[in-house]
């Protein structure tokens, strides 16, 4: 199962990338805010992501709310770079927007999604990418790993040749809180995790990592004055 990391932030970007794991970025406009990041320099900011990242997939969402808006808005974030997926909600105008920019060669990432229905919608609407959320559904005191399973196992029963550009569907696991969301989804065979870069952060630590690091250094202390 491959990394993206879930966030706007380009040092967070920028470290998690030096770690020479991260497989992609994942962004939304609530990310986006919490960056405090102007309207204007959206465009510009997910430029700048994209080419920290060439050559990775760097998901950025559309705030239309209309198939018309979000073909149109669409359109230009793929033309800012090449390494850009467009993010679309899936509902009736994401969907309907998926297929139009799908078959202009465009990669979409389907977002939003919380059951298999709504998958298998987005991937017959031609999304390069589909995005079950996890940790919503923990939210609301239900089980968001089972839905998740139905997802991958609902999508990973169809041969996606044709389309999309790839000709192939990968499931990003989204809405990721904790290391175990990460070992539940890698379980059941999802293609990537978008994590956030605390949660990202807790997935590289273990306290008994820490505890180990921690002995040898002491023990290597020893044998240093011993010398
Ligand atoms: O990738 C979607 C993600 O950003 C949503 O996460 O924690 O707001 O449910 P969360």
């Amino acid at each position: 199962m491959k990394f993206f990391i879930d966030t706007a932030d380009l040092d967070e970007i920028a470290e998690a990338k030096s770690w020479g794991c991260l497989a992609g970025v994942t962004t939304n406009p609530s990310l986006y805010a919490r960056t405090g990041g102007k309207l204007a320099d959206f465009e510009p900011h997910m430029l700048k992501i994209a080419e920290l990242c060439e050559g990775l997939p760097v998901s950025a969402e559309s705030t239309a709310t209309t198939a018309e808006g979000m073909i149109e808005e669409g359109r230009r974030l793929a033309g800012l770079a090449p390494n850009i997926v467009v993010k679309l909600p899936v509902c009736e105008a994401g969907l309907a927007a998926c297929r139009a920019l799908a078959d202009e060669g465009v990669r979409i990432n389907m977002t939003l999604v919380f059951s298999a229905p709504q998958a298998l919608l987005a991937a017959n609407a031609g999304a390069r990418y589909i995005s079950p959320f996890v940790g919503r559904f923990d939210d609301i005191a239900q089980d968001g790993i089972s839905q998740l399973a139905d997802v991958v196992a609902c999508v990973k029963n169809y041969d996606w040749a044709g389309r999309n550009v790839d000709g192939e569907v990968e499931i990003i696991t989204a809405s990721v809180r904790t290391p175990n969301h990460v070992t539940q989804a890698a379980l059941l065979g999802a293609d990537i995790a978008t994590v956030p870069f605390a949660a990202l952060k807790k997935c590289v630590r273990h306290p008994l990592t820490d505890q180990g690091l921690a002995s040898f250094e002491a023990d290597w202390k020893k044998v240093v004055e011993q010398a």
